[in-house]
């Protein structure tokens, strides 16, 4: 019924081959360290005293403890002093509230008010779950019922699909289109209104936007707005590539859009903004009288995000504004990169206003034009030795999707100028 996904295949191709991976979007480098130190001092420290304990505690202090002469010391290995420090009393390696740690709701509450301006009720309306994808289904089932009609805009994840299909629900596309002169990724306001009814229950909504980067303006927001109001639409909004924007762009959440907030779910994670795919840590923030089932359907399924890692995710949220606000300056100089190894293979390219992907049409590179989308594919991985996304991958009508690939930008400058020398070849 549903297949396994795409972009996984390709990060397995490009292993088998010896690929550079710019096919799915997570990176080769460092997860943010005040975050994975918040959870190693929960999983040693066991208790918020232990944390405390391991926050304040000098390599001086420890050397008393194991009463040992500094060259002894010296000696030993980190992992046995760090033995030294496990408390043996335990919370956060256990598990918690299913629906998150009091701690980290809180967090996500403060964060949302500092970046978005409204405040989510901890207890009433915000969910920690299991990344961005499990906050999605949790919420499409809480919200859904089979055969419910969903308005999907394509390209997309192909997690949203998929989880329509497991859920049976009924999607309806909306397709938006590159204008090439224009250098610009358009919603095409007829198609939505006519897509949209009063038998639609919701609609899924990504910006920043994989694959395109685009990002939705405040007046494209506000006509989605108005439609949904007028015929009765939830929205599902990922917002997981916030603070990835370049240019200046501004990013809106839907839940901040006057008369949204009773309508809208947003779904959020660590993944990108920590670095931290891996991880598991999403939250999703839910108008009140759906927060039970919500948390009834993740409870159910998962029982929680893992505890020591939720509260690595605390301290990412509180750091400062300025971490944030600088986020996308590590993106721009890969950005460049990229874009300029692709238009040097002849690329087709509208340059990303948003998150770290680049959907690129490749029918005027030579070696690339006669072949279908996945024959592309493989003949990067294959012949150039760099992995990507076959575009039909993110869309489900029409053929839209047959002259791109995606290409991601997120992994470390190194590996995108190996990338950029390899498609070199294409010349
Ligand atoms: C638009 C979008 N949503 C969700 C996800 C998955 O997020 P998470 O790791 O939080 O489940 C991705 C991952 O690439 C994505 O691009």
């Amino acid at each position: 019924m549903v297949e396994e996904s795409t972009i996984r295949l390709m990060t397995r191709l490009a292993n088998q081959y010896n690929a550079v991976n710019l096919s799915q979007g997570f990176t080769d480098e460092a997860a943010i360290y005040d975050m994975v130190w918040g959870a190693i001092t929960a999983s040693l420290g066991g208790t918020e005293e232990g944390i405390n304990r391991l926050e304040e505690i000098t390599l001086q202090d420890i050397r008393q403890r194991v009463k040992s002469d500094v060259q002894s010391f010296l000696e030993m290995k980190l992992k046995d002093v760090l033995e030294t420090l496990q408390n043996s009393r335990d919370v956060f390696n256990q598990y918690s509230y299913p629906f998150g740690l009091p701690e980290l709701r809180k967090t996500v509450a403060d964060y949302t008010e500092r970046f978005q301006g409204f405040r989510p009720d901890p207890e009433r309306e915000i969910t920690i779950v299991v990344g961005a994808t499990e906050g999605l289904f949790t919420s499409l089932r809480a919200i859904c019922d089979p055969r419910d009609e969903i308005i999907i805009i394509q390209p997309y994840h192909e997690m949203y699909p998929s989880q329509a299909a497991i859920l049976s629900l009924r999607p309806k596309y909306v397709t938006l289109k590159e204008n090439p002169q224009e250098k610009t990724w358009n919603l095409d306001r007829n198609e939505l209104e006519e897509a949209a009814s009063r038998n639609t229950r919701a609609l899924v909504l990504n910006t920043p936007h994989n694959p395109t980067g685009k990002v939705f303006t405040k007046d494209e927001m506000n006509f989605i707005a108005s439609v949904c109001k007028d015929r009765d639409i939830l929205v599902l909004t990922d917002e997981i590539y916030e603070h990835i924007l370049y240019g200046g762009r501004r990013h809106y959440s839907m839940a901040s859009i006057d008369g949204m907030r009773e309508r809208t779910f947003v779904i959020n994670s660590i993944s990108k903004t920590g670095n931290a795919t891996g991880w598991r840590v999403g939250w999703i923030i839910s108008p009140p009288e759906y927060t039970p089932a919500i948390r009834g359907i993740h409870d159910t399924l998962v029982i929680q995000s893992p505890t020591p890692l939720q509260k690595g995710a605390e301290r990412l949220l509180r750091l400062d504004d300025g971490f944030y606000k600088d986020l996308w300056k590590e993106y721009v100089e890969k950005r460049n990169i990229l874009i300029q190894a692709l238009h040097g293979a002849s690329f087709g390219i509208t340059p990303p206003e948003g998150s770290y992907y680049l959907f690129a049409n490749y029918r005027d590179v030579p070696a690339l034009s006669n072949l279908s989308p996945m024959e592309a594919a493989m003949y990067l991985i294959k012949e150039i030795g760099v992995a990507t996304v076959p575009g039909d991958n993110f869309y489900a009508v029409g053929d839209f999707g047959n002259s791109y690939l995606r290409f991601a930008f997120c992994r470390s400058i190194e590996t995108l100028q190996e990338g950029a020398k390899r498609l070199e070849k294409l010349r």
